[in-house]
């Protein structure tokens, strides 16, 4: 049997890193947040004193991503989430990260949460979520984080620097952010972190039961 894959993409701040690690853990299965690989791409960008929209730079950024890169510390500070938006912008980029991404998923099965899971790096996932939750809702709670971090933001910054980076997912030529034609979509607009995490488990417990009545027939 082909070891599980569950995709969970959807917007920043909608709540689909939460839940996608909280399946993992529930599930026993390993999980990856994809946004770190971007993250840990534009970070070396930064770092390189180079610009996050240059494409040879990037993509050997990418080229030469190591796990060890995914642990630093210094990959969710405003800066990164702008250049991170950048550098996923770029097709060079996202074609370096896809090996890495499908290798992980393959090896023991794996939640992946991201914009493209479904879409393009894990198209025959049988189980998709696409999480979602209305822009002011999302501000609200990232610039909760951010505030309980010491940071230093209105909360109408935040829903603006939210909106572009949604902007840019949206409309981009490669791997836009989009629901697969087969996820379910999930919106967390009123849901706590606790009611998001049962109805995803209703969602997963019914495709997982289709799945095993249709290995059956
Ligand atoms: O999810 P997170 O906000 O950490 O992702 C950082 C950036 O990486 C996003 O703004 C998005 O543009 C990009 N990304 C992507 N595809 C993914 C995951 C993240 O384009 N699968």
């Amino acid at each position: 049997m082909k070891p599980l894959v569950i995709a969970v993409d959807g917007p920043a701040a909608s709540g689909k890193g939460t839940l996608a690690r909280r399946l993992a853990k529930a599930l026993g299965l390993p999980y990856l947040d994809t946004g770190l690989l971007y993250r840990a791409v534009a970070r070396a960008v930064l770092d390189a004193g180079g610009n996050p929209a240059d494409p040879a730079l990037a993509a050997s950024a990418a080229r030469a991503l190591t796990p060890a890169a995914l642990e630093r510390t210094d990959l969710r500070t405003p800066e990164v989430d702008r250049a991170a938006s950048m550098v996923a912008q770029l097709p060079e980029v996202r074609a370096a990260l896809l090996d890495f991404q499908r290798n992980f998923a393959a090896e023991h099965g794996a939640v992946l949460d991201g914009r493209d899971i479904g879409t393009v790096v894990l198209p025959d996932a049988p189980i998709k979520l696409f999480v979602t939750a209305s822009l002011a809702e999302r501000a609200k709670r990232r610039w909760r984080e951010r505030k309980d971090r010491g940071e230093v933001a209105t909360l109408a910054e935040v829903q603006a620097e939210l909106a572009e980076r949604d902007r840019a997912d949206v409309e981009r030529t490669v791997a836009p952010l989009r629901p697969a034609a087969d996820a379910v979509l999930l919106d967390t607009t009123t849901l706590d972190v606790e009611a998001t995490f049962r109805a995803a488990q209703a969602i997963v417990r019914e495709r997982l039961a289709a799945m095993n009545a249709s290995s059956l027939t």
